[in-house]
């Protein structure tokens, strides 16, 4: 049976555009639709206890325990609602329990789950080419999917590695910018700059140097025949969404092209509509030999891919010399197609574009908010105090999920969804958080 299946629940804007296979012969498991894992009722105080016995301290103590979504709104385990301004980090693209993802995962979970990379499935083949067509890749262009953000670098990675050159000037280097963060595997972790997330680890893989961030000359001078890859975010977001100066990616690419460097654009935090583009990098008018993708891109679901432009390039890793069990797995990729389908066809990179120059230029006029950044809802600013880890506490307090990179810094990233109504909730409670978080200094 291979007629096509429309996932179309109300409200979603029409059909979906892909097709995944007929599933009325899978087995339905009974009429029950809303079964659930049963943990218990407990209070937030009560579960924390449990979380420190039983989970990693990585993460330190965790804010809430959260137990519900829907839309923008999350609610934690004592029953209080919060305005999700950070959108479990720029990942929950068309917010919490989006009915028309929800659908489709379960609908594709009750046909076909899994399979192992010695096959391949629909939505995975229909993915790879919604992601080329996106991102305006030329023939021979490829994918390779991963479950991760630090995953699609690590591929990046590997793939730098293979463009050595082999001969005489053999390219052994590999250049990121001060400020970058790629992940925590040991890969990525080698292009992330922070010393205090690469020490505890080193040896870390060689041959990457960091130079100035957003300095040109400095790029000119690193970029020779012995670098394989230019690795760049075009706005740094864990370093407090520092976007990269006009004209430097252009440079990058100009500079790259010369010397055989490869140009590898990390977008797992700006990509997928964060900036009110497919891409972030799509206005610098170049292309690049490789893109990494993950957080919005499966609207909460774990994704991620490395796509690699043009027939050189995407030959550079061949059968093989790279694999993932998980990667491209039938669920995550029709996840992933609901949520660019949903975004896509409710124009949601118009509201990301409108919404985030309401909020940018509404906290540019809060006295004690200075130097307001970013593009489309990936929002960064400075306050006049170092009192960012308190106004998170703060806005926790007054029903709003923030963040804080830095001591005086605030990041914002919500839901691609979020109204301007609702921004404007917080923007209205925002100078009263910052006097608190002032007061509890
Ligand atoms: C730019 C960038 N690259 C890579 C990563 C790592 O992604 P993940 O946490 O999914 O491994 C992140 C995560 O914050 C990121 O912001």
């Amino acid at each position: 049976m291979n007629e096509t299946f429309e996932v179309s629940p109300a409200g979603d804007g029409g059909p979906a555009r892909f097709a995944v296979p007929d599933h009325s012969r899978a087995p339905i498991a009974g009429p029950a639709s809303k079964a659930s894992v049963m943990t218990g009722t407990r209070s937030g105080s009560e579960w924390l206890a449990r979380y420190s016995t039983s989970l990693m301290g990585v993460f330190g103590t965790p804010q809430r325990v959260l137990v519900r979504g829907a839309g923008c709104l999350v609610w934690d385990a004592d029953g209080k609602e919060y305005l999700d301004l950070l959108g479990g980090i720029a990942v929950n693209a068309l917010g919490h329990a989006n009915p028309f993802v929800t659908s489709v995962i379960s609908s594709q979970l009750a046909t076909l789950g899994h399979v192992s990379n010695f096959f391949t499935s629909p939505t995975q083949i229909a993915l790879a080419e919604k992601l080329l067509a996106l991102s305006n890749a030329p023939a021979g262009s490829k994918v390779f999917f991963t479950n991760s953000g630090t995953e699609a670098n690590e591929a990046a990675f590997k793939l730098a590695r293979r463009n050595s050159g082999g001969g005489e000037t053999k390219r052994t280097k590999i250049i990121a910018l001060e400020g970058a963060f790629h992940g925590r595997t040991m890969g990525a972790l080698a292009l992330t700059a922070k010393e205090a997330y690469r020490a505890p680890f080193e040896p870390l893989p060689g041959g990457v140097v960091h130079i100035p961030f957003g300095d040109t000359e400095a790029l000119k001078a690193a970029v020779d025949e012995t670098v394989a890859a230019v690795f760049l975010e075009p706005i740094q977001g864990e370093a407090g969404v520092r976007p990269l100066p006009p004209g430097y990616l252009k440079a990058a690419r100009e500079l790259t092209a010369r010397t055989g460097a490869l140009l590898i654009l990390d977008e797992v935090q700006t990509g997928i509509g964060r900036t009110g583009k497919w891409l972030a990098s799509e206005d610098a008018g170049i292309m690049p030999d490789a893109v990494t993708l993950a957080k919005g891109l499966g609207g909460g679901f774990p994704i991620g891919a490395l796509v690699t432009f043009g027939e050189g390039t995407s030959s550079l890793l061949s059968a093989g010399q790279h694999g993932t069990t998980f990667g491209g797995n039938p669920v995550a990729t029709a996840a992933a197609l609901a949520t660019l389908h949903a975004i896509e066809s409710q124009d949601v990179l118009a509201n990301v574009a409108s919404v985030g120059e309401h909020l940018r230029s509404a906290l540019a006029a809060i006295p004690g908010v200075i130097d307001v950044r970013g593009e489309g809802l990936l929002i960064g600013f400075d306050l006049d105090a170092d009192v960012a880890p308190a106004v998170v506490q703060a806005g926790l307090d007054a029903g709003f999920i923030v963040n804080s990179p830095g001591p005086r810094t605030i990041r914002l990233a919500p839901p691609l969804v979020l109204t301007s109504a609702q921004a404007d909730t917080f923007l209205a409670a925002f100078p009263a958080i910052l006097q608190a978080a002032k007061d509890a200094q």
